[in-house]
């Protein structure tokens, strides 16, 4: 424990000092020559000249200092109603072996490699494998569909797909292969080869001379090791959606992110080697990445690969199951979780039935967290439940109650201060800090903390463009909200068109891609509506071309065919409505924001620019045909 205020300062005012005594904990195969590169600005990298290899810190090092036997991975599938257990030693032998089976394939350090997979643990040997061989991962949802899979083949350009025959949905199984290949059909880019595990649940179509069958491919394979690589090379890509159809690979790199998120394992978490960290979220988002696979296996943890959901499988006590059984002391989770136990268990009888007493803290993010479910979960486990937040870009936390240094009081619907590395500062149009308590744009002050993204994938100008054109020597994150008199922080709204479904982040700019390829749609918005459960929903509002006289139902269920089809059922995209005309400033700008307030039936003045406002009562009125506003 310490004193938040002067670790935070320090790490502000003596970033090099700070990060270099966090470098120690990291093993390198050569020092760094800088900690902070500021040689490029507003480029910055860190540790320079450092070579490191991340899969040796996250497992070798752990096998090399007599923790072998210590469980790496715990495999909990309530789904197929299975249980595996993986120690460092055994996981330092799988990931080699898979290694040299992609190197067998022809994969080399710098090489992209896509991983599709559900949340079964050869998705993180794969990731890891990877790592190992200085290959660049790029983990793809496994919701997402095969137009999306495309996108980011042809951006990624990997030489290998890494799969398998399906995933598992309660109810339902997800055949992934036939996705995968229409993905490769539709994609300029081929990838030379395709290793697929085969999962009994689905037999999978090999195509000859591509596809490999992954215990075929490791069978003889030679175990690969670790390959030094520079702390500034890419470690993975990971797609983010952004305002339009085409998602912004965030890369992040080697060494920085060691560093980091090794750091805030302990100081955020406050999680030491040895103890249970389980991150219920998926390999194929950043919360996957970061704190499913990296990080606590960098501290010596045991992590969870829980291949279930929070209700359903079989029931709301699913959470408390996997916690008792296997003795995790902190959690990770997002609110959507929680409320969609809050609604079937809201007394928490399923908590009763098991032995919570390891158990220590709850984590939330990924959305905001609204205070009725963080009281709940108070209440109910009896735990600090902390609200962080955070984004893909940054791939740790910016604002924390950080655990392990100072436990500060916490206020519900903040997720507390600035965590130690971050100059978050919040800016009004001109670019000058507001006051306190005044609502802006939520910033950071460059260079960014280690761990962060360095830049997009092959396009920097894109990365100046999104991030750091708006306020020069500034990180822009996108969110709106504002500092209270304590410096806490308060995180209110997208100043963009990202929604936030179920914790995953998702573009309206590509919905309404989506909707405008239809042949019968002239107009479309997509709004995100407020959801008891998922947080935010997606909305469609349709304007039809002129002599279309097919039934607007039929029109309505082949939209939303049409997006489960093109971006996946991820999007949750099932509410749409026809409309006469779309309300518009003067100057043509649709306003997705007034029709949003309209959808959740808050007070709204339509802005002095409105090109006619008696459209905003048709907009009023085809919404409540969709029951909006919703109560509760
Ligand atoms: N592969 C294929 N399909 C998937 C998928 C995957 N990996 N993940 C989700 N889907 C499908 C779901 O089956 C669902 O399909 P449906 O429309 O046929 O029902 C659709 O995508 C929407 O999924 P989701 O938004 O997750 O809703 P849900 O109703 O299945 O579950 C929750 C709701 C709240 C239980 C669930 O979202 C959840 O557990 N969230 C936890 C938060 C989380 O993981 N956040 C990540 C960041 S921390
Ligand atoms: P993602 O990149 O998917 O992690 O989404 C990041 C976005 O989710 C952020 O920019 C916020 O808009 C939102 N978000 C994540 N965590 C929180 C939180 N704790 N509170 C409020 N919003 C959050």
């Amino acid at each position: 424990m310490g004193d938040y205020q002067s670790i935070y300062n320090r790490s502000i005012n003596d970033p090099d000092g700070f990060w270099a005594e966090a470098a120690e904990d990291i093993h390198w195969y050569r020092r760094w020559d800088r900690v902070l590169d500021d040689s490029n600005p507003p480029f910055y990298q860190w540790f320079t000249g450092g070579r490191l290899n991340t899969c040796y810190n996250a497992i070798d090092v752990h096998v090399e200092n007599g923790a072998g036997d210590r469980l790496a991975i715990i495999y909990d599938s309530p789904v197929t109603d299975s249980v595996r257990k993986i120690s460092y030693l055994e996981l330092r032998d799988l990931v080699a072996q898979f290694a040299g089976a992609l190197a067998g394939q022809g994969v080399q350090k710098g090489d992209r490699v896509i991983v599709y997979m559900p949340m079964v643990p050869e998705a993180a040997i794969a990731m890891l494998a990877c790592a190992r061989i200085g290959a660049i991962h790029s983990v793809v949802f496994g919701g997402f569909a095969a137009n999306e899979l495309a996108t980011r083949i042809d951006d990624a350009k990997p030489k290998v797909i890494v799969s398998a025959s399906c995933g598992i949905e309660p109810g339902r199984v997800v055949e992934y292969k036939p996705l995968l290949d229409e993905a490769i059909e539709l994609a300029t880019h081929k990838p030379a080869h395709c290793i697929i595990l085969a999962r009994p649940q689905a037999t999978a179509t090999m195509v000859d001379g591509r596809d490999l069958d992954w215990s075929e491919a490791v069978a003889g394979a030679e175990p690969a090791d670790c390959v030094p690589v520079e702390a500034t090379d890419p470690l993975y890509i990971l797609y983010t959606s952004g305002t339009t159809g085409q998602p912004k690979g965030v890369v992040r790199d080697h060494g920085g992110h060691a560093v980091a998120l090794k750091w805030s394992m302990k100081n955020i978490y406050d999680v030491d080697a040895g103890q249970v960290y389980w991150a219920a979220s998926d390999v194929g988002w950043v919360v996957g990445h970061s704190y499913i696979v990296y990080a606590p296996l960098l501290q010596g943890c045991t992590t969870i690969i829980f291949e279930g959901k929070p209700v359903g499988t079989p029931d709301p006590g699913a959470f408390w199951r996997v916690i008792a059984e296997h003795g995790v002391e902190v959690m990770f989770t997002a609110p959507t979780a929680f409320r969609a136990i809050k609604k079937e268990d809201p007394q928490g009888e399923c908590i009763k039935k098991y032995d919570l007493s390891k158990f220590r803290i709850l984590f939330l993010a990924g959305e905001r967290c609204d205070p009725d479910t963080l009281h709940w979960a108070e209440d109910m486990l009896k735990v600090p439940v902390i609200d962080h937040w955070w984004q893909t870009e940054t791939g740790w936390a910016i604002a924390a109650n950080c655990m392990g240094i100072e436990f500060a009081t916490v206020k519900p619907g903040s997720p507390t201060r600035a965590v130690p590395g971050y100059d978050v500062q919040v800016l009004d149009e001109a670019g000058n800090q507001v006051a306190a308590n005044d609502m802006g744009s939520i910033s950071i002050k460059l260079p960014l903390p280690p761990g962060t993204l360095p830049t997009l994938w092959n396009n920097d100008a894109r990365y100046q463009d999104s991030y750091l054109s708006r306020y020069p020597g500034y990180y822009l994150t996108g969110d709106a909200g504002y500092k209270d008199e304590n410096d806490y922080l308060w995180i209110m709204s997208r100043i963009d068109d990202v929604i936030n479904v179920a914790g995953h982040r998702l573009s309206t700019g590509a919905m309404e891609e989506v909707l405008a390829s239809h042949p019968d749609v002239a107009e479309c918005a997509v709004i995100g509506a407020a959801d008891s459960l998922k947080g935010q929903l997606p909305v469609g509002l349709v304007v039809l071309k002129a002599g279309v006289d097919r039934s607007d139902s039929d029109i309505l269920s082949e939209l939303v065919r049409l997006m489960r089809d093109q971006i996946g059922p991820v999007a949750a995209f099932k509410q749409a409505v026809i409309v006469q005309r779309l309300p518009k400033t003067r100057s043509g700008k649709v306003l997705r924001g007034t029709m949003r307030k309209i959808a959740d039936g808050e007070q709204y003045k339509p802005p002095a620019t409105i090109d006619d406002p008696t459209i905003l009562g048709e907009i009023t009125e085809a919404l409540t045909t969709l029951g909006f506003p919703k109560s509760g």
